[in-house]
């Protein structure tokens, strides 16, 4: 028999126990950083070397940090499932956990691009850098001449990997969403795509952003949440 289908969505919550800080709430990045600075197309084009600066740091933290609990259990439900992570992190723990099949909705830390032109609206995969966790400066520049510029989708940029993401969720039997404050679109939408009959799970300590009697929230961190999630899995469905 065919294995049933799982859409996970994680965002940053599910890197918080790897020492990864989270964007929002108390601790996050957004409080000490203005994401229209650092993470903002426009903030790019006013400021290439602080942007380039705030990467550089995250990447240098990614390289300190390993997967928790919850990134090798997501990657286990492989084992008896088909399995799909879709996130909105730009780290590579879930990669590094073992998950096989990876979406990375808002880019990669690990990787640098080309900037084409003003407002830069279009690459090909195959001017896409792995710089793993080395640091890229003003003046590092592409075979193609031009500045190089993080693989991340800044604020004010569309996000290519969404249509993909969407038949994701529209195939899946279970979706599960780990981690997210579920405050930035499209990504926060994407469980309006699943099937009416397909349950969905959500683990967070906090509330989040929306309110749906579809969605069963489990209130637990990360690593915890995943163990009451998998007790679920294997009590309701299949
Ligand atoms: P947020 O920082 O908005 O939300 C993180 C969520 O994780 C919150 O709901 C927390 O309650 C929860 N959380 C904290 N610790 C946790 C733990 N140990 N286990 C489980 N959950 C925990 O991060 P995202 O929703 O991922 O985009 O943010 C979405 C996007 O906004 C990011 O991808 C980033 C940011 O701006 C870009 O930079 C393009």
């Amino acid at each position: 028999m065919a294995k049933k289908k799982i859409a996970v969505l994680t965002g940053a919550g599910v890197s918080a126990e790897s020492g990864l800080a989270t964007f929002r709430g108390s601790g996050g990045l957004w409080g000490e950083y203005d994401p229209q600075e650092v993470a903002s197309i426009e903030g790019w084009y006013r400021n290439r070397k602080l942007v380039l600066g705030f990467y550089n740091q995250l990447r240098k933290q990614l390289s300190e940090a390993k997967p928790n609990a919850a990134h090798l259990a997501i990657a286990g439900l492989e084992k008896d499932y088909d399995v799909t992570v879709i996130t909105q992190n730009v780290d590579n723990l879930h990669e590094r956990a073992g998950s096989t099949r990876v979406l990375h909705l808002h880019g990669e830390a690990t990787k640098v691009r080309p900037e084409n032109g003003e407002y830069d609206r279009t690459y090909s995969e195959k001017e896409v850098i792995d710089v793993g966790y080395e640091p890229v400066n003003l003046g590092d520049l592409a075979p193609n001449g031009s500045q190089l510029r993080p693989h991340i989708v800044f604020f004010g940029e569309a996000v290519p990997n969404i249509e993909k993401a969407i038949d994701i969720v529209a195939g899946a039997d279970v979706m599960l969403i780990v981690g997210t404050s579920l405050n930035v679109y499209p990504a926060a939408g994407l469980y309006r795509y699943a099937k009416n009959e397909t349950p969905v799970y959500l683990i967070d300590p906090e509330d989040v952003a929306i309110y749906d009697p579809k969605i069963t929230h489990i209130r637990e961190v990360a690593t915890k949440g995943m163990e009451t999630f998998i007790s679920k899995l294997k009590e309701c469905i299949f």
